[in-house]
């Protein structure tokens, strides 16, 4: 087997899971490459050296700028908050390192135009972790959209509901509430929620052409966590969109953390000619279909339990009937990144691919700012 010598920059909730990814994709899927655990690298020594002693990590670095000079790296993973993906990468890629980066790909369109510029001028492999696409139920309805089956598209609706910085405690800044701090996240909700249910329908529905939007900061100041400082919040607390999709279709997307009794309800239902599609996160194993050429008499939505050793990813798991969770959506994304670099081809989503969510973002923001239809 060739090794895959990965380094990774952050080891918070993502640094977990790739790095769950990274260790279970050899034993599911069959590769010529095989991810090592090089390094991981934390401000903080004795955090990375935990993390190191409880993932396998062969060393640790304090500043990230260390595993670019190293020679025994060849991929460099970006876990850490959004402001510092374009430095991060765009540096990785002039080192000759692959780049593995967290969405949302950037703060902005600007940084996400260099950061696709450095890696296919340094040619290397690149990829972000959109992680939904790889949930066998939504890669499923991919398939079910591309052979067809629901015929002209008239309706792509998405949600991504929390409830989490409803308090006004909830600090802004610092370990984990950085996403209420612009600095350090770019937008609220847009870029941290909505860039995955635009990432996923760009990917089901194709492109979208133009939006209006309208975004609501509900708490206006918080107290920052590192300076103890009571300071604006320039974060979007919610946002709804809608959109005209260049297949003809209308798009309808809301995102909030102020949704009481939801913790991270992703849904999206797309209604076409012949048939419609409807996946809710919370219920991940489960595909619901409804199809209008069903006899009459039996018509009705059916909710396809996705198991079967026939359905995507599905055969490498376990037997039909079991079902697999959240953390298995990077797995996926490892084991296909190990399969793109093998056969040579392009994984998706690349850095591009991810540029045009940025973009989406960027004109949803500029639309609820201006209070105006934003082309994209
Ligand atoms: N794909 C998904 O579903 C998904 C889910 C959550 C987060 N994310 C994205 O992943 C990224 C990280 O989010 P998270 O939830 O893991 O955040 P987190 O707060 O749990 O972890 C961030 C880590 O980055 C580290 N860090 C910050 N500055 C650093 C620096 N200069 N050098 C090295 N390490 C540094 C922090 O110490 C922490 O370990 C974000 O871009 C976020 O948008 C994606």
């Amino acid at each position: 087997m060739k090794p895959l010598n990965v380094a990774i920059v952050g080891c918070g909730f993502m640094g977990r899971t790739h790095s769950n990814g990274y260790a279970q994709a050899p034993h599911f899927f069959e590769s010529e490459y095989k991810p090592v655990l090089k390094a991981v690298c934390a401000r903080n020594r004795e955090n990375a050296q935990r993390f190191a002693d409880v993932w396998g990590y062969e060393s640790v670095e304090t500043d990230w700028r260390e595993l670019l000079k190293r020679d025994d790296i060849d991929a460099i993973d970006v876990c850490t908050p959004n402001h510092l993906h374009q430095e991060i990468s765009v540096a990785a890629a002039e080192a000759g390192k692959m780049v593995l980066c967290e969405k949302p790909l950037a703060m902005n369109q600007a940084e996400g135009e260099a950061m696709c510029q450095a890696v296919e001028k340094a040619g290397v492999p690149n990829m972000v972790w959109y992680n939904y696409r790889r949930v066998p139920a939504v890669t499923l309805a991919k398939q079910l959209i591309d052979e067809g089956r629901l015929g002209k598209i008239f309706h792509y609706r998405a949600n991504f509901l929390q409830d989490w910085t409803i308090s006004a405690d909830v600090p802004q800044g610092g370990a984990a509430t950085w996403r209420l701090d612009a600095d350090s996240a770019g937008s609220g909700v847009t870029g941290d929620l909505l860039a995955h249910c635009i990432d996923t329908a760009i990917w089901l529905n194709g492109g979208i052409n133009d939006v209006t939007a309208m975004t609501e900061t509900f708490v206006k100041e918080r107290v920052h966590a590192e300076t103890g400082e009571k300071k604006p919040v320039k974060i979007d607390d919610a946002c709804s969109f809608l959109c005209h999709f260049e297949n003809g279709s209308l798009g309808l997307f809301e995102s909030t953390r102020y949704a009481r009794g939801h913790k991270a309800l992703y849904t999206f239902e797309i209604n076409g000619e012949n048939a419609s599609i409807r996946w809710d996160l919370h219920d991940l194993h489960r595909l619901e279909f409804f199809d209008h050429h069903d006899d009459s008499v039996v018509r009705g939505w059916r909710s396809v339990h996705i198991s079967d050793g026939d359905m995507p990813y599905m055969g490498n798991w376990w037997v039909p009937g079991l079902n697999i969770g959240y953390e298995h959506t990077f797995i996926h994304q490892v084991a296909d990144f190990l399969k793109s670099l093998e056969t040579g081809e392009p994984f998706h989503p690349s850095f591009r691919d991810a540029l045009l969510t940025q973009k989406v973002c960027d004109a949803v923001l500029a639309s609820a700012n201006e209070r105006a239809w934003k082309t994209v």
